[in-house]
């Protein structure tokens, strides 16, 4: 036996081997692709991260985080600056920060997000009103970024009773976009503004505008009623709620496995290429 049969067999049983691989990983419902020597190697795509345009901050101060210290230096939260401190949120901010380990999140939209608010939206609120929109832009616990992928909405903010659950909000993690949806608007996340491990600060580009305090206005977004059904219908709703974590569990962990059944595809087409080269 020569070296170069030797090596052919040896290819030869390492391309069996992958594709044994690849037809384990795949999903039973795949169909098959091509793994021929002459398909195009499809550019292996790995796990798109999240990618937003400012890079995280450098690691935490000693001391107390200083949350107002952070949005001046990025310089152009003055609004929300001001508004924190005016409803002592800056204060239950730091507080939290202090006492607890779960950490925070924030969300921050910079001054241009408050003056497209259309007139009088703030000055239409209560004193009262106006702490907890603030309290609605901050989220008890520290969220990095990829983990808003597997977060299960919606997220319950620090705005309102925490038993009535009536200030929240959804967070989706798309490949280039984090979107925010309050059901009274859509906002994007646009940059980090700031991350150490205990306390995340998202810049949004629009102020987050909790249902519970404008949902009423727009009558035409209001949802109508359902008419009492004649008959018994399947009750749809708490369902969908309930599978909807499920379900998207599933969508991820389907998309890895056909990444990795993609790969091997790759794999394979290299190593049967090399071994036409060879044994040739
Ligand atoms: C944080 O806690 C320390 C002691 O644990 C205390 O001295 C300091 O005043 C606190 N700061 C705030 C902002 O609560
Ligand atoms: C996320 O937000 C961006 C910007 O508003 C929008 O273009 C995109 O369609 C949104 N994605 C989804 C899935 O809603
Ligand atoms: C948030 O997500 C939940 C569960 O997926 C859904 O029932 C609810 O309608 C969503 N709310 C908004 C404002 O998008
Ligand atoms: C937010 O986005 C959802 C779906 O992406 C859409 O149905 C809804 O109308 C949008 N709401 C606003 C206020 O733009």
């Amino acid at each position: 036996m020569t070296m170069r049969q030797a090596f052919c067999s040896f290819t030869l049983i390492l391309a069996f081997l992958l594709h044994c691989t690849k037809i384990l990983a795949q999903p039973a419902a795949a169909p098959a692709q091509p793994a021929g020597p002459t398909a195009a190697p499809a550019a292996p795509s790995p796990p798109t991260p999240i990618v937003l345009p400012f890079p995280a901050d450098g690691p935490a101060q000693s001391g107390p985080t200083d949350v107002t210290k952070i949005l001046e230096k990025a310089g152009h939260f003055t609004l929300f600056i001001r508004l924190l401190k005016s409803t002592s949120v800056i204060d239950q901010i730091e507080h939290q920060l202090n006492e607890t380990n779960s950490g925070l999140t924030i969300f921050a939209p910079p001054d241009d997000a408050f003056s497209a608010l259309s007139s009088g939206t703030l000055n239409s609120l209560s004193d009262g009103q106006k702490e907890l929109l603030m309290q609605f832009h901050v989220l008890s616990s520290y969220i990095p970024l990829a983990r808003f992928k597997t977060v299960s909405n919606p997220l319950r903010t620090n705005a309102g009773d925490n038993s009535k659950y009536a200030y929240q909000l959804n967070v989706t993690a798309h490949p280039s976009s984090l979107n925010i949806s309050t059901g009274i608007i859509n906002a994007t996340a646009s940059g980090i503004v700031y991350s150490d491990g205990q306390l995340a600060i998202y810049q949004v580009d629009k102020v987050l505008l909790p249902w519970s305090l404008f949902g009423a206005k727009p009558p035409a977004s209001a949802p109508a009623p359902a008419p009492a059904p004649t008959k018994p219908v399947k009750q749809s709703a708490g369902t969908a709620e309930d599978d909807s974590p499920g379900d998207n569990d599933k969508k991820s962990a389907s998309g890895a496995v056909s990444l990795r059944g993609k790969q091997n595809v790759v794999l394979v087409g290299a190593v049967v290429a090399a071994a036409a080269i060879f044994c040739s």
